[in-house]
């Protein structure tokens, strides 16, 4: 198994296989206040774009927000999240409604499972609300990313995207830094575009909060469960398909 190599960055010299950072990678839901090196992120921005994409049309168009900015955005996103819960239309639904079983259950499982290590009970909506309302501080990290698509792309590039995003994730993980993906900012895609200056015919996909995580947090103890293989794989081998 090759390594995950960091000759761009500098001071960090270890290395991890490639199996080492897709298992280590977790997402992180409170960081550090010690800032990210900007030199890193460009080589793990620039490197991951060696994702494979249909066509090679690479449709990923990302946003680094870090410093003064951030301060910005996070004050403005502290208000505009109290007004309003979501802005309406939003771009995108983030899930299908109804969301069929078993992926309902398992959105509940993590959601549970997160708000149990932060001892918050499942009738108390206004520390839940308060929670989510965090996604919106990048939950304490010092940089965010914001991927951004053109409108004019379907589900194969957006597929894409989400190729470029974990191949971001790994390096960054190889680097000692950790993520959370985050679509909670697609809930504010008005907000969003006017910050991020994006044209007309682009929109917003996703946030990332990218850090160094804190180890004290009990949110960040959370490891999610996973189907196993048999869920959803099928193995069409042998003589016969009988399967
Ligand atoms: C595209 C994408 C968007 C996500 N959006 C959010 C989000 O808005 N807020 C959040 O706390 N986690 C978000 N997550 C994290 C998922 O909840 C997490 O990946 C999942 O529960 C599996 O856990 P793991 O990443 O720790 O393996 C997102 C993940 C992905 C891939």
């Amino acid at each position: 198994m090759s390594d995950l190599i960091l000759e761009d960055s500098p001071g960090h010299e270890q290395t991890m296989t490639v199996d080492e950072a897709v298992t280590a990678r977790r997402s992180i839901r409170a960081f550090l206040p010690r800032p990210v090196p900007l030199d890193t992120v460009r080589g793990v921005l620039e490197r991951a774009a060696r994702a494979p994409s249909g066509g090679n049309l690479q449709p990923w168009r990302i946003h680094v927000v870090t410093d003064a900015p951030l301060s910005k955005l996070k004050a403005l996103m502290a208000v505009r999240a109290r007004e309003v819960p979501q802005e309406a239309p939003v771009d995108y639904e983030i899930y299908p409604t109804p969301l069929p079983e078993p992926y309902k259950a398992r959105r509940t499982a993590c959601g549970e499972a997160m708000y149990a290590l932060l001892d918050i009970a499942r009738t108390d909506r206004e520390r839940r609300w308060n929670r989510l309302r965090e996604n919106f501080q990048l939950f304490g990290a010092p940089l965010g990313l914001f991927c951004c698509v053109d409108r004019c792309m379907g589900a194969p590039q957006w597929a894409d995207l989400g190729m470029y995003l974990q191949t971001v994730m790994l390096l960054l993980k190889a680097r000692g830094l950790d993520s959370c993906a985050q679509e909670a900012w697609a809930l504010y895609p008005r907000t969003m575009a006017a910050f991020l200056r994006l044209p007309d015919d682009q929109m917003l996909f996703c946030g990332m909060a990218v850090g160094w995580a804190d180890p004290d947090a009990p949110v960040n103890r959370l490891v999610t469960e996973r189907a196993p293989l048999e869920a959803f794989v099928r193995f069409h081998t042998g003589d016969a398909d009988d399967s």
